[in-house]
């Protein structure tokens, strides 16, 4: 468990963090999203000690930070920095083998380990292994960022924007590909972004900053059905709330059972693992208000009324989400 407590970081006259006081849950992501210049690459760095606290204190499972050497601990922290920082001259293989070889790791399980990241994220040994980042894309090089990161195998992990230069399609399945790697590995994961909508794909919880403040932490549903006025309620969207709060969910969670609908052949289907969202979508498109729900295999499962869909905007809120 990461605990930040009272936290504060001031440049000259400029509060960069103020006071903050924040949570996070071994195994969890939390994705910290705020405006330009709101504190958040500083407060990561204040985690791995690359830069000093003005004031607070830092706990890592109960652990004062302070009581350890910052090489110590940051060989312990996996950190992907913002704009991705791959040692221009090293290769691939070169670059995610750094904090191993740091930490004296035999060839061998460093060849292991750099085989297995790259097979992960789905990149090619032979065909990327032994290139330069220059002849990498963008997505190839914030991959590799996240290899490397991930290389010693640490049980924290702090990522800056690690998508940031990405189209919005590679970007979504590198979302997916970490969060599937994170879960796997179970990692606790902070990661600072200022998109709202990676920070609800990605995290269990998200964290609210602004003007180096905390203004709202909250599960993605919390922070959706009850923002704080102003900065928060901007930040999750007016109109846009209901469409976010419906891509949270799989149809399998809500679907009802097969007999309770008169499905024929001509009703369409969809996949029990699709999102809500999907299937509103589905229904709207197909002019159907109710699909017939299949799982991987084909077979029928469940249906998913429009009604039912429209029921989430009142269910009562989840106990133990509150901010
Ligand atoms: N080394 C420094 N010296 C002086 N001021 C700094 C320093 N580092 C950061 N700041 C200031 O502190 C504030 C917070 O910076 P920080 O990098 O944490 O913002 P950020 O939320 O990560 O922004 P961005 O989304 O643009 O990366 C900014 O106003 C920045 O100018
Ligand atoms: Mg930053």
């Amino acid at each position: 468990m990461i605990e930040l407590k009272h936290l504060s970081r001031v440049f000259g006259e400029q509060k960069a963090v103020d006071d903050l006081n924040l949570t996070v849950n071994t195994g969890e992501i939390c994705a910290l999203i705020g405006t330009s210049g709101c504190g958040k690459s500083t407060t990561l760095k204040m985690i791995n000690r690359l830069i000093e606290p003005s004031s607070g204190t830092v706990l890592i499972d109960g652990e004062d930070i302070r009581e350890q050497r910052p090489e110590q601990l940051r060989r312990r922290i996996g950190y992907a920095i913002q704009g991705v920082g791959l040692f221009p001259h090293r290769t691939v293989y070169e670059n995610i083998a750094t904090v191993p070889r740091l930490l004296g790791w035999s060839e061998q399980k460093i060849d292991d380990r750099v085989r297995e990241l790259l097979e992960l994220l789905k990149m090619e040994f032979d065909t990327f292994a032994h290139r330069k980042p220059n002849r990498l894309s963008g997505g190839e090089q914030q991959r590799i960022g996240v290899a490397r990161a991930l290389a010693a195998k640490p049980d924290l992990m702090l990522m800056d924007e690690p998508f940031g230069a990405l189209d919005p399609l590679t970007r979504e399945r590198l979302q997916l590909e970490l969060k599937q790697i994170q879960r796997l590995l179970g990692i606790t994961l902070i990661i600072v972004t200022h998109d709202i909508e990676e920070a609800i794909r990605l995290a269990d919880r998200i964290a609210v900053m602004d003007g180096g403040k905390l203004l709202q932490q909250a599960t993605p549903e919390e922070l959706l059905r009850n923002p704080r006025e102003g900065f928060v309620s901007n930040l999750v969207g007016g109109e846009e709330r209901a469409l976010r709060l419906l891509s949270l969910r799989t149809i399998a969670d809500l679907m009802e059972k097969p007999e309770n609908f008169d499905l024929g052949d001509q009703t369409p289907s969809i996949e029990a693992s699709a999102t809500l969202r999907d299937a509103l979508a589905r229904q709207i498109w197909q002019q159907s208000p109710v699909l017939r729900v299949t799982s991987e295999n084909g077979d029928t499962c469940g249906a998913i009324s429009m009604e039912r869909l429209l029921s989430i905007g009142q269910r009562p809120q989840e106990p133990g989400t509150e901010a």
